[in-house]
């Protein structure tokens, strides 16, 4: 089931390999939304989220670097959403490995009004800028 629907003409950022970037994300989402829904253990739920962590990790870094070698002068605030996003998912992560947590519709929520509210907001605003600069 998709948690999540990918609406590429809505979602898109114009820069083609973000987009399939957070295209990814998206369904490494789905995937936890999916575990939740079928009641696997909490070790598969847990292998998910990490790889959600790495993999929005190393996005994070891509989009980070190519702003930053076209002087993109909101890159600042931009890292800064990204962090908080990794702290809270690092957060997540911490609580399964304490056996504090089980996947809830908080989490989920959270992971996807991030997602798009980020794609939406913040990252739509680099793409005119980096097309302008002839990167699409
Ligand atoms: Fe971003």
């Amino acid at each position: 089931m998709e948690y999540i629907k990918w609406l590429a003409d809505k979602y898109t950022v114009h820069i083609q390999k973000f987009d399939l970037q957070h295209q990814k994300l998206v369904e490494i989402i789905n995937e936890v939304f999916n575990a939740r829904i079928n009641n696997v253990g909490q070790g598969i739920i847990l292998n998910i989220i990490i790889q959600l962590n790495d993999y929005t990790k190393s996005h994070f870094m891509e989009e980070e670097a190519l702003l930053k070698e076209n002087q993109y002068p909101a890159l600042e605030t931009h890292k800064n959403e990204h962090a908080v996003f990794i702290a809270k998912v690092n957060g997540f992560i911490q609580e399964f490995h304490a056996n504090a947590l089980s996947l809830n519709d908080e989490m989920l929520e959270f992971l996807k009004n991030w997602l798009i509210n980020h794609i939406m907001q913040t990252d739509k605003e680099y793409g005119a800028y980096l097309n302008e600069r002839g990167i699409n």
